[in-house]
């Protein structure tokens, strides 16, 4: 049998196994969830040595890495293949039609916390690998594999791991599956990531909460001086006003305006995807480039003072925020960082503590849009899907990626299977069989055609 029977022949059964991925709750974000995270991690691992992929759990500062190899002294070429295990948070539940992780399948999409982001894409890899295993076909290319387990928590301690395994995880090309087609029947390849900065405030008042009667006009309410700091944040032109923000943005290039404008985008379309009254954003440019190359700062939470049934009136203790901003070619996480800190500390009136913590990021990436590896990823592609891909950017994050690129010295193709309203962070998370389905053909190909770049 050749591996594209073994594909063909075996598709309920890498589905059963990838409901027994998606059953682990492997929340990163989660401290609750560090023995999930564990099982889910050993899981995998067994998984691979089972499927002839040579594999270990490594340990990092935080969650472990999956490591794997299959090394073919005969090939030319290393492949290095990232992927993240971990999940983002699954609140709101009520939202959920299904429980986050019992995975089901409903019209044709398997619907789960992981499903598209990331377990259901790295699964696709994992299965192309086993097609030539389990058929006794030699694999052209050696195969290295990097599974995370804080990929949606930042990859805090993966930067390191990176550096301390430079000669392990040495290749000549990455490949990632952790990103999305341009729309349905429109497989891409995604040439830019954008970069992403994380930090916290909390303004503090009195040391209790306190009666908003007798106290209320004498104090600050922390609550309301954060919500001004807030409004300070942007201008009316949707613009971020942080002093030097932008001071190192680099302007789109004319290749990336035609690029886009190329591209088959109905702004209708897109507003009924996110299911919002208006499309809102920066003043003079267009969806895609507001989504793709320009930066953003948004806040992701904000918590303080009483949430609760009924009311209850108080001056708030304290009031806090999650902000992150996403970055574009060249700002620099730190710097952007300690901007957003300088100016939060500026606008916080003295009637309030602040404290600010900077949680880091890490940068935009960009990556060629031509060569051999391209070439080889759109046959792959065209291959699976029998549909030439788009070129396309994401706004999202994959903060490794950068790394992969200062240290490694290698670039990634990022080909994503799944879809922008996918429903990744979001309650109902899903993966489309199909996309699935023609992602495993995909990442078959592949193999293939990378192993023909130096052949
Ligand atoms: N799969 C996403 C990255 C992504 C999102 C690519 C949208 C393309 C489009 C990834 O799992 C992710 O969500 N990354 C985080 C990183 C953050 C927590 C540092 C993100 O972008 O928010
Ligand atoms: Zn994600």
């Amino acid at each position: 049998m050749n591996p594209k029977a073994y594909l063909d022949n075996n598709k309920q059964t890498r589905l059963d196994e990838l409901f027994e991925f998606l059953r682990f709750p492997s929340i990163s974000a989660r401290s609750e969830h560090k023995e999930d995270i564990n099982a889910c991690a050993e899981w995998l691992s067994t998984h691979l040595n089972k499927i002839g992929v040579k594999s270990r759990l490594m340990p990092t500062g935080g969650h472990p890495v999956v490591y794997g190899e299959i090394l073919n002294p005969a090939a030319g070429i290393t492949v290095l293949y990232y992927g993240h295990y971990d999940v983002q948070p699954v609140e709101p539940l009520n939202l959920w039609k299904s429980t986050p992780f019992n995975p089901i399948v409903e019209n044709g999409y398997i619907i789960a916390r992981g499903a598209t982001d990331d377990k259901g894409q790295l699964w696709t890899h994992v299965k192309a690998m086993e097609a030539y295993m389990a058929t006794g076909t030699a694999i052209p290319v050696n195969i290295k594999i990097l599974f995370e387990g804080e990929e949606e928590s930042g990859s805090e301690n993966l930067e390191k791991f990176v550096k301390d395994n430079k000669d392990l995880l040495k290749a000549d090309i990455i490949v990632v599956s952790d990103s999305a087609q341009f729309g349905q029947d429109r497989p891409a390849v995604t040439f830019g990531l954008r970069g992403i900065a994380f930090v916290e405030a909390k303004l503090i008042g009195p040391d209790r909460d306190v009666h908003s009667g007798s106290f209320g006009g004498s104090i600050a309410n922390p609550v309301n001086m954060l919500c001004r700091i807030i409004a300070s944040f942007h201008n009316k032109d949707g613009r971020v006003a942080i002093k030097g923000f932008y001071d190192k943005v680099r302007k789109l290039s004319k290749f990336e305006k035609k690029q886009f404008a190329r591209l088959p985008h109905k702004d209708k379309e897109y507003l009924k995807k996110v299911g919002s009254p208006t499309l809102y954003g920066e003043k003079g440019f267009t969806t895609l480039e507001r989504i793709w190359s320009r930066p953003t700062l948004d806040i992701n939470g904000i918590t303080g003072g009483y949430q609760g049934e009924g009311g209850k009136t108080i001056i708030p203790s304290w009031a806090s925020c999650k902000i992150t901003m996403r970055l574009v070619p060249d700002q620099d996480p730190q710097d952007i960082c300690k901007k957003l800190a300088k100016h939060i500390r500026k606008n916080c009136p003295k009637s309030v503590k602040c404290e600010v913590t900077i949680h880091g990021g890490a940068p935009a990436v960009v990556v060629p849009t031509d060569g051999p590896w391209l070439k080889a990823a759109g046959e792959a592609i065209k291959a699976g899907f029998g549909i030439e891909p788009l070129f396309t950017k994401e706004g999202g994050s994959i903060p490794v990626v950068g790394t992969f690129k200062s240290v490694l010295g290698a670039d990634t193709l990022l080909l994503g299977w799944g879809q922008n309203d996918d429903n990744a962070h979001s309650p109902n998370e899903r993966f489309a069989i199909k996309d699935f389905e023609r992602g495993c053909y995909s990442a078959l190909a592949l193999i293939e055609e990378l192993a023909k770049v130096r052949a």
